[in-house]
């Protein structure tokens, strides 16, 4: 997994101007929580406010240090316990083991019916440190995360490359669009991650519930594979509950 930092300065967004751009295309706007703003989480933010969406971003700091992405995308820099407030979609995008140091109830004030993505992976050897839980229980990597948070959580962007949120998009139907698995228990939860996805030009294939989402973490065959929907959907079914000597701790 490549772990580039978008150096790519695009101009800033007038966020009144998103709008109408968003309502003259007939989507809706919406409401959108950003935790975390490093190479997933900022370009989320890049194009998630060029689509026209009212986005707050957080990060571990504090929205002092967040002003040249504010200033960039138009989106609203906050304090973490801000983040989720009357948002309809979060995304979660920070190194698993910092989930359990965000605040208690860091989602209570989301919208009836958010929609929470988590992007996480866990690297034992790299960054994480050792998850009993996840190795020893066998847990996947979002239902451990999920149980952090106290909310349901839809598992998307994990094996996506940060670039590739900004460089391939394409419209629907394009013949090299990309797909994107998406897995999770919550039904209206996934379809609303489904549609945003379609909206920030990639396909998805439904990877089934939360107790599935093994067949999309690191080292499996879809975690980083750059394909449509079809080889997505057969590197799903290829993949192996193993995890591998390098994802253990
Ligand atoms: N990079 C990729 O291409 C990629 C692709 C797919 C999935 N992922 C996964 O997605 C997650 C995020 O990856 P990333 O590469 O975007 O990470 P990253 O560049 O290291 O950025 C992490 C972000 O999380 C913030 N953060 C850390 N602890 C926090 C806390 N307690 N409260 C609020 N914010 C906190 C950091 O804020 P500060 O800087 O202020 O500490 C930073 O903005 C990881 O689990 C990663 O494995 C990454």
């Amino acid at each position: 997994m490549r772990h580039s930092r978008n150096t790519s300065r695009p101009t800033r967004v007038d966020a009144t101007q998103s709008h109408a751009h968003a309502s003259n295309l007939g989507r809706s706007v919406m409401k959108i929580g950003i935790i975390g703003a490093g190479n997933i989480g900022g370009n989320l933010t890049r194009r998630l406010t060029a689509l026209g969406h009212e986005v707050s971003v957080a990060n571990s700091r504090g929205p002092h240090t967040l002003t040249a992405l504010a200033e960039e995308t138009g989106a609203t820099p906050v304090p973490v316990e801000e983040a989720a407030r009357g948002a309809e979609v979060v995304v979660v995008t920070i190194p698993l083991k910092a989930v359990p140091d965000l605040p208690k109830g860091v989602l209570d004030g989301a919208a009836d019916g958010v929609a929470v993505i988590d992007t996480g992976n866990y690297y034992p050897q790299q960054r994480d440190g050792r998850i009993a839980e996840i190795e020893d229980e066998g847990l996947t990597e979002s239902r451990w995360t999920e149980r952090r948070l106290g909310h349901p959580v839809i598992k998307a962007f994990n094996g996506t490359y940060a670039q590739d949120i900004l460089d391939r998009h394409r419209p629907a139907g394009a013949p090299d669009r990309q797909a994107l698995p998406v897995a999770g228990d919550d039904a209206a939860a996934k379809a609303k991650v489904r549609a945003l996805i379609d909206e920030l030009g990639f396909d998805t294939v439904d990877a089934g519930g939360l107790d599935d989402s093994w067949r999309q973490q690191p080292a499996t065959p879809v975690y980083g594979l750059q394909a449509g929907a079809e080889a997505v959907t057969k590197a799903l079914a290829e993949a192996s509950p193993e995890r591998t000597p390098e994802f253990r701790g």
